[in-house]
């Protein structure tokens, strides 16, 4: 009998990342792997990786560094490392020079040829780096095996034409190319009915989708109608959604629809127009107020959750606590706080006036705890009345529901099935969490 292969793959980053995993746990799935827990029992381990801040590229090569030993105890393992930070190829470079251990390196263009490349190196045992420029054209028959529970990914689009000044992503993901609209289509109809509960459109700008291909019905708005037609009991949600993109058609199309979900997550980056020019972001503070206040009125039970950068070259006190003051208005359901992290070859790694680390510290903490009062006192609000809700996990006798913005309601002593919905009534809010029970009807 052949020797059973294990593989292990560890994900960093965004779910863009996280649905690329599931191609590459395809792909060896379809050469006879079988997944494994422990990177002790794997005999390939994929590293894939990300590049957004610093401390996501410091960490990944702390954890490649710590495959050393495991390799001189089994050197026929095999280390693989691709993602966005292979994608640079001064990364690419230090990961030859100085990761021994590592056997194959790819970047993000390439992710469908990782089979070949694996049977190219099982065969001849000789080293792989291989890196292209550019996507030429979406491969739609990569294998794929799904790891995210109730939960399926749908790419929409790949890349990034926008290069906010501080993003890496346009460098390591190229420009944007939107997929078929009729594949979309089908995958999502397939999806549903395998019964996935909740299906999510990824791109990192959906709301451009189509705009490179030369049909003027082929539109991110067509797209969610269509997609809303599908008949069955999902959630459709999607993400990113650019300020300056978002239209206010995509938001009729949502308070319209029957599947799509309510909470919207619409990423600031800053408060101040003078900051949100410096970041090329291309919509003005009062923009964005619009927008948030055209969701609030179309859509009466609307969350918002929203991504921020602190200490973005030269942001000044006032400057950030307009930020602070614009969380305090809107009332997010929640907030990605990150402190500007500079990267190689954007223009704002190579502004003058960059901030320190304790004051971006400082803001971040600011801001986050800011937030979570905000969710806190929000919590109250959901007493009393009744939400569609995912079961998701059982606990003891306890079973957990997940509502549509994310929340957790726990319904004690009840027999409700996981990746099922029902509409359960939240009736008390105790030590933060809320609990609830299941309505017959
Ligand atoms: N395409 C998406 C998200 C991209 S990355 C969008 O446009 O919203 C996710 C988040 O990481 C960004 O929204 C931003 O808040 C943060 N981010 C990106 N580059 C960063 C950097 N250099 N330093 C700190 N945070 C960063
Ligand atoms: Fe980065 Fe801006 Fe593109 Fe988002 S829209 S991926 S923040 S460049
Ligand atoms: Fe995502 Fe990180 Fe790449 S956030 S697109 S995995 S740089």
């Amino acid at each position: 009998m052949e020797k059973k292969l294990y593989y292990k793959i560890n994900t960093y980053g965004c779910q863009m990342n996280v649905h690329e995993s599931e191609k590459i746990a395809g792909m060896l799935e379809d050469m006879g792997y079988t997944s494994c827990d422990d990177e002790k029992d794997a005999d390939i381990i994929v590293f894939n990786t990300c590049a957004i801040r610093d401390g996501a590229e410091t960490k990944v090569l702390g954890n490649i560094g710590a495959t050393k030993k495991l390799k001189k105890l089994k050197p026929d393992l095999i280390i693989a490392v691709c993602g966005c930070m292979t994608q640079q190829k001064a990364r690419a470079d230090l990961i030859k020079e100085k990761y021994p251990q590592v056997s194959i390196v790819f970047g993000t263009h390439n992710l469908s040829e990782f089979q070949n490349y694996l049977l190219r190196y099982k065969k001849d045992k000789k080293k792989i780096f291989e890196l292209w420029d550019k996507t030429e054209q979406i491969n739609e028959h990569v294998p794929l095996y799904r790891t995210s529970g109730y939960n399926a990914w749908v790419n929409i689009m790949y890349g990034c034409n926008n290069f906010c000044t501080y993003c890496i992503v346009p460098y390591v993901r190229g420009r944007e190319i939107s997929r078929n609209f009729d594949d979309i289509i089908c995958e999502v109809k397939e999806l549903v009915s395998e019964g996935y509960a909740t299906i999510t459109l990824l791109g990192q700008n959906v709301n451009s989708y189509g705009n490179d291909i030369d049909d003027k019905n082929i539109t991110f708005a067509n797209l969610l109608k269509e997609l809303d037609k599908i008949e069955g009991d999902y959630v459709l949600k999607f993400m990113t959604s650019h300020p300056k993109d978002l239209s206010c058609e995509v938001i009729d199309v949502i308070a319209n629809s029957k599947h799509i979900s309510h909470t919207i997550h619409l990423p600031v980056q800053s408060g101040n127009n003078r900051i949100l020019k410096l970041m090329n972001r291309r919509y003005t503070i009062e923009h964005y107020k619009s927008l948030i206040d055209a969701i609030k009125q179309k859509i009466s039970d609307a969350k918002i959750t929203t991504d921020i950068i602190v200490g973005f070259p030269t942001e000044t006190e006032e400057e950030f606590m307009d930020t602070y003051n614009l969380v305090k208005d809107v009332g997010y359901s929640g907030v990605f706080a990150f402190m500007y992290s500079p990267r190689a070859g954007t223009p704002a790694s190579k502004m003058e006036g960059q901030i320190d680390d304790k004051t971006k510290h400082d803001r971040v903490n600011r801001l986050l705890k800011l937030s979570r009062q905000i969710i806190q006192n929000q919590s109250k609000t959901y007493v009393g009345n009744r939400y569609k809700a995912l079961c998701t996990e059982k606990k003891g006798t306890n079973t957990i529901c997940t509502l549509d913005c994310g929340k957790s309601v726990i319904v004690e002593n009840s027999d409700i099935k996981p990746g099922k919905f029902y509409n359960i009534l939240v009736n008390k809010l105790e030590k933060n969490m809320l609990y609830g029970t299941v309505c017959k009807d």
